[in-house]
């Protein structure tokens, strides 16, 4: 894929497509304005017709208009003028790339009115147009047999208007690197649990680190994890024939400075384990190592673009399976910072996991710990499938990452995380429960978590509504990989 900036004559410009956006009332933009004052008002023409009234999400191809040396000009729908935001910038661009995705057209001139200067600026813009070209063409990694139809033709695509071309360029590369990352995110999450298990997360992280030499790797097995005292870790995998692994990655650029530790949640198949979950929809549970995919995600993305980071990835690898050497609800196991846990529920699995890895992460004196983890159908239901959740114990970082959320288009919603909460994990027997009730279902499970983190700084990403999607169009997001991304990215540059 090659990417760049076109700066003027978009009637002249020899590329096969000009991408044009009309706000709603079928009303042409500047950009419009020029391609058709150049067509002999050929484009006003067509729009008076009533063929294409410019509404979000719609797109019309057209062909051959005078005057104009790409042969289709690809009007989208940019909505309500009055409305233009980087939001609906990025859907029209969206909807844009995936009409192109689905025609021969090699090349395009993107060429939509911008909103003012903050709201979408030049590196923003650029971050937009090849991080969205990027999940237009991807094309689900499934294993259907029958022929592969051919790959989309799109090879070249031009940003535009800019006015410093030097940010858009690098807002570009950065949102190619995103795409990619996200690609690695996506392909891991939609693979099924019989292929993508415990030791195969392990072996793509190897092969990762294998890629870059600024990428160190170390994967514990099931004795060097006992050696770490990973009691809830452990309890989790013993239902599993699949053994767990505890998969370390390192990627240091910058000289020894207190890293940032991201964790992920690698369950590669939840079953919920003797809390057996319903049937309907559990093959969805092959998606629960969303987050260590992200954590895999994040880390290429850094290794990619030799940002000037020390970072860590942690992920915990794990299968949630019912059995004869299953653990059962009642049963008591230490974790490995020494606290005890009566396991209520074992399909509240992703905490004990991420406790002990949370644990792990602290020797390595981070400067913030970020833990992403489809956590809590709970979640789902407080914030439904745009937000994913965010608690943390640390207003600046919790703050940080809100903010790479909005900058992103990835957005997080934070969720309240007082003392209150924890009175729910109450239990007679060990020094907490895994579960608090159905009430504040995300917030106690975070609240659990946070028994872990004290004296970190320390967020928490729950995902499970954001990353991936039922339905129709099943499959992984990649999501929150361009929220993890930003976040990064802005860390690099300060
Ligand atoms: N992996 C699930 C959470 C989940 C649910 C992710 C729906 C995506 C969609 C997690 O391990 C889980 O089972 N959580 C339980 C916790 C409960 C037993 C306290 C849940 O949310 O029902
Ligand atoms: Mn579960
Ligand atoms: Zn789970």
């Amino acid at each position: 894929m090659e990417f760049g900036v076109w700066t003027k004559g978009l009637a002249t410009l020899a590329v096969d497509c000009l991408v044009l956006g009309v706000f709603e009332e079928a009303q042409l933009g500047a950009q419009g304005g020029s391609v058709d004052a150049a067509s002999g008002g050929r484009l006003r023409k067509l729009l008076a017709r009533g063929d294409f009234a410019g509404r979000a999400g719609e797109t019309l191809l057209v062909a051959e208009l005078p005057g104009i040396t790409a042969t289709h000009v690809l009007l989208t729908g940019m909505g309500p003028a009055k409305q233009l935001q980087r939001r609906t910038w990025r859907k029209a661009w969206s909807a844009a790339a995936n009409a192109l995705a689905r025609t021969r057209i090699a090349s395009c001139a993107v060429a939509l009115d911008r909103p003012d200067g903050k709201e979408l600026d030049d590196y923003y813009l650029g971050r937009a147009v090849a991080e969205l070209t990027g999940a237009a063409l991807y094309r689900i990694n499934d294993l259907k047999t029958a022929r592969k139809p051919p790959p989309p033709g799109l090879k070249k695509v031009l940003a535009g208007p800019v006015r410093r071309a030097a940010a858009a360029e690098r807002g570009l590369a950065h949102g190619e690197a995103v795409a990619a990352a996200q690609t690695v995110q996506r392909d891991l999450a939609n693979l099924p649990g019989n292929i993508c298990t415990p030791s195969y997360l392990a072996e793509q992280a190897r092969a990762l680190a294998r890629r870059h030499a600024s990428l160190r790797v170390r994967v514990l097995d099931e004795a060097a994890i006992r050696r770490e005292k990973m009691g809830c870790l452990l309890a989790v995998a013993q239902g599993s024939h699949q053994p767990p692994r505890f998969i370390v990655l390192e990627y240091q650029a910058a000289k020894k400075s207190p890293p940032i530790v991201l964790v992920g949640k690698g369950v590669t198949f939840d079953s919920g384990g003797i809390s057996l979950k319903d049937p309907p929809g559990m093959d969805e549970m092959k998606f629960d190592m969303s987050g260590a995919a992200a954590v895999l995600a994040a880390l290429t993305l850094a290794a990619q673009l030799r940002l000037p980071l020390h970072l860590v990835g942690l992920i915990a690898a794990v299968e949630n399976m019912p059995g004869g050497r299953a653990v059962k609800p009642g049963d008591i196991v230490t974790s490995a910072s020494g606290q005890t846990v009566e396991i209520l529920n074992t399909d509240a699995e992703g905490r004990l996991i991420l406790s002990d890895a949370l644990h792990y992460a602290r020797r390595f004196h981070p400067a913030a710990v970020v833990d992403v983890a489809t956590l809590t159908g709970a979640c789902v239901v407080a914030l439904g499938h745009h937000h994913s959740g965010l608690m943390g114990n640390d207003p600046g970082l919790v703050h940080e990452l809100l903010e790479a959320g909005v900058r992103a288009d990835d957005r997080c919603w934070q969720l309240p995380l007082t003392e209150e909460y924890a009175e729910q994990l109450k239990s007679y027997f060990a020094d907490f429960a895994n579960i608090g009730g159905r009430d504040g279902g995300a917030i106690t499970a975070a609240t659990f978590l946070g028994k872990f983190t004290q004296g970190l700084k320390w967020a928490h990403l729950d995902i499970a509504g954001t990353a991936y999607q039922s339905g129709a169009a099943k499959g992984s997001t990649g999501r929150p990989t361009p929220l993890l991304a930003d976040f990064l990215l802005k860390r690099a540059a300060r």
